[in-house]
């Protein structure tokens, strides 16, 4: 059997997401460990969630650091001492630098509130309802230097009735999140012991 995989976790609030991804792997859903847990902001509620579920769980924050370049490496110190496979960004409101995404490259995931390529960047459920979308719903994609423009791993879809609103909305896209972050991470996970497996090996 293959090690587990190594997940660390990068959030800035309440972290469902990041609970969703930690319960999968501890009750055997995913084949993979939550190893760290970095938030940027002190008072992330999922900080204290991270810990009740035995993980450790570290902030890191922008303003402790003079600079953004010095916060990334205070952020990428904290994951090299835990050698993450895969980096999940659950709601972490900070945009990475190119050289962040260097270091860690095709290993980085985010999940993203709308159908991407449809609506990068924040407000996606109010554009949405301004748009007059009946579709909506919710993206895992690697991370590269573009903005929410990574490859997609995979997608899922809610539909807009007309008396939906920005909460109403906003709901049904968390409800979708969780399942869809765990069947990404599964995916990958799959595609990579699938990968592993075809190489070839000269002995
Ligand atoms: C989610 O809607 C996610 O798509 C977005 O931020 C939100 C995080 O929610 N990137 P949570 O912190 O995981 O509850």
């Amino acid at each position: 059997m293959p090690d587990n995989a190594r997940l660390a976790i990068m959030i800035s609030g309440r972290g469902s997401n990041m609970a969703a991804l930690i319960k999968a792997c501890k009750n055997g859903n995913l084949a993979a460990d939550v190893v760290k847990v970095i938030a940027d902001k002190a008072n992330a509620p999922g900080l204290k969630t991270a810990r009740e579920l035995d993980i450790e769980a570290v902030a890191i924050e922008r303003q402790k650091y003079g600079s953004k370049f010095l916060h990334e490496q205070k952020i990428l110190c904290e994951l090299n001492a835990v050698s993450p496979d895969f980096i999940c960004l659950a709601g972490y409101m900070r945009i990475l630098s190119p050289d962040f995404v260097r270091q860690y490259e095709n290993k980085i995931l985010n999940i993203h509130p709308s159908l991407l390529p449809k609506y990068t960047g924040l407000n996606t459920h109010e554009r949405v309802l301004a748009a007059g979308d009946s579709i909506h719903g919710a993206t895992v994609h690697f991370v590269t230097d573009g903005l929410d423009e990574g490859p997609v791993v995979a997608q899922s879809q809610v539909s807009v009735s007309p008396d939906d609103d920005v909460r109403s909305l906003e709901e049904k896209v968390l409800n979708i999140e969780h399942a869809l972050y765990i069947e990404a991470v599964r995916k990958i996970l799959n595609d990579r012991a699938q990968s592993e497996k075809c190489e070839p090996v000269f002995r």
